[in-house]
């Protein structure tokens, strides 16, 4: 069976044809940026979401949830900076309208990096390589201009400027505006992380590449908190050393080299990663995917150049996943600094520091590290990194991690035409559905039932026969191997759970 590499465009067909994703309001013609998930994606996003949340709040006693609104005041984001800094250049046709994201021209034009490149530096690239519009084909662009990517909105009845707020664009800042309140009530001390997870709206000016760039998708995003001068006190540090990443440095790509595969040690040792936290967290959230299913040499960490850091960063690196069209940020992993709380404090004059016992004096906590990562982009990963077509049974296999599979099990009575086989059947059904997410197909030859059910993930299918009449088994069927076991269905529960809770395929063999 070969990994099957699709484009982004096939993606998009496969998820809507097999039910995982649809464009939004379709039926009149769709809006750019927006998507629906469908009874398979909707699944797959809720056991993304819960596997996030179980690994990095509940298992975590460093770590608490909270879940805040979309809109808030709008001060906040006047003092996170979203409200003058958080825009993206835009560079419009005079003669057809049409806007573009001047960096995503450059790039697709002239084929270059444009990450740390200033609107003057756009401008020229413009100018001087005589860019024409992607849509009308004229010499008609006009100057590149700066673009605000929140979303606005009346908040009440009254429709005046007091009036206006905006539809977050990250779920950060409310982490940072209900800091003391959290770290109060539960209790946390030092160093500890807040964690959200919830819908994040940016006006982008090109939405592209089916999920990859929406205007409205869900953001898993950590802030996680240390003292000011305990930066490198990790007490986590011994157990990521001898990991290895793949680590695509500032200094490498300044000088036009490849990444390189090394351990967390040698990229400290070497200063290549500043901070053990830093080092920490990238290993945790790469772990997360590989533990998932997801092949670890289609990662690397690649750090922001100086140019490209946000408003709000001192050091940022991305973890990157190989999609089929080029190397891509899939999560950020930002030093926020005490930009934040700092701004926060300031515009709302509260008091968001911490009493340091050992120092006996005010201190306001850094966000050493924010693993930031959209859950939409998630589902493209596991999507991709599954898409296997096994060229003997002439089908689709997708190959997700039973924990991340939409659909754990199928059920299916070998003849559809046999009352009592469909009837065992359905009982078997019903019994399952209280444990696990499990499907019911009667509909064409077995052989077609198998091929549908490998083309969504399905994990196991369990086929009753005429023999289940007498004997009490039915047919566990593999759908990686194809392998097949026969288990007393009074025993299917406890094989069951461990094939989908514990990735445990033992009875196959
Ligand atoms: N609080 C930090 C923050 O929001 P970001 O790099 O702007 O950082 C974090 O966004 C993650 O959100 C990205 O790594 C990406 O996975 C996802 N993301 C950002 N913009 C997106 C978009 N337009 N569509 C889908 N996902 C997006």
């Amino acid at each position: 069976m070969e990994h099957k590499k699709i484009s982004i465009e096939e993606m998009g067909t496969f998820c809507k044809r097999k039910g995982f994703v649809y464009p939004d309001s379709e039926i009149y013609g769709g809006i750019a940026g927006f998507y629906d998930f469908g009874h398979l994606g909707v699944e797959m996003k809720n056991n993304i979401k819960q596997s996030w949340w179980q690994t990095f709040v509940k298992q975590r006693d460093d770590v608490v949830g909270i879940d805040a609104t979309i809109i808030n005041h709008p001060q906040v984001w006047k003092a996170s900076g979203h409200a003058d800094g958080f825009t993206d250049v835009l560079v419009d046709c005079k003669k057809c309208g049409s806007r573009f994201r001047a960096d995503h021209l450059i790039e697709d034009k002239l084929k270059i990096h444009t990450a740390g490149m200033s609107i003057e530096d756009m401008s020229k690239a413009i100018r001087e390589k005589k860019l024409k519009c992607q849509k009308c084909g004229n010499d008609s662009l006009g100057e590149p201009k700066r673009f605000n990517l929140m979303f606005s909105t009346i908040v009440g009845p009254v429709e005046d400027s007091a009036a206006i707020s905006y539809l977050r664009p990250e779920t950060a800042q409310l982490m940072f505006t209900n800091f003391r309140l959290v770290q109060e009530n539960a209790r946390m001390k030092l160093p500890f992380g807040i964690a959200q997870i919830g819908k994040a709206f940016r006006n982008e000016i090109s939405p592209r590449d089916f999920l990859f760039r929406m205007r409205e998708f869900e953001l898993m995003e950590i802030e996680y908190f240390v003292h000011p001068e305990k930066y490198d006190e990790c007490p986590y540090a011994d157990e990521i050393l001898d990991f290895e990443m793949n680590v695509y440095s500032e200094e490498m790509q300044q000088h036009d080299k490849k990444f390189e595969k090394m351990t967390i040690k040698h990229a400290l040792e070497k200063k290549i990663i500043k901070t053990k936290w830093h080092a920490y967290w990238m290993v945790q959230m790469h772990k997360w995917y590989t533990n998932l299913g997801v092949n670890p040499d289609h990662f690397r960490i690649r750090q922001h150049v100086k140019d490209e850091l946000s408003h709000y960063a001192l050091d940022t690196w991305d973890l990157e996943y190989e999609f089929p069209f080029g190397w891509k940020e899939l999560q950020g992993f930002a030093n926020r600094t005490d930009f934040d709380l700092k701004n926060h404090i300031e515009h709302s004059k509260s008091d968001l520091s911490l009493f340091d016992e050992e120092g006996k004096k005010k201190i306001i906590p850094h966000v050493i590290c924010e693993p930031a990562q959209g859950v939409e982009r998630a589902f493209l990963v596991f999507m991709f990194d599954a898409h296997y077509y096994d060229k003997k049974r002439e089908n689709i296999v997708l190959k997700l991690h039973p924990k991340i599979a939409p659909v754990k099990l199928g059920v299916f009575p070998l003849v559809s035409n046999k009352d009592e086989v469909v009837a065992k059947a359905k009982e078997i059904h019903k019994k399952l559905l209280k444990d696990f997410t499990c499907t019911f197909d009667t509909s064409g030859s077995i052989g077609r039932r198998y091929a549908r059910a490998d083309e969504t993930g399905v994990v196991a299918c369990i086929t009753i026969d005429f023999d289940t009449l007498n004997d009490d088994s039915v047919t566990i069927r593999d759908r990686d191997t194809t392998k097949q076991s026969r288990v007393k269905i009074d025993e299917l529960h406890d094989v069951l759970n461990r094939i989908i809770h514990e990735d445990d395929k033992s009875i196959f063999k």
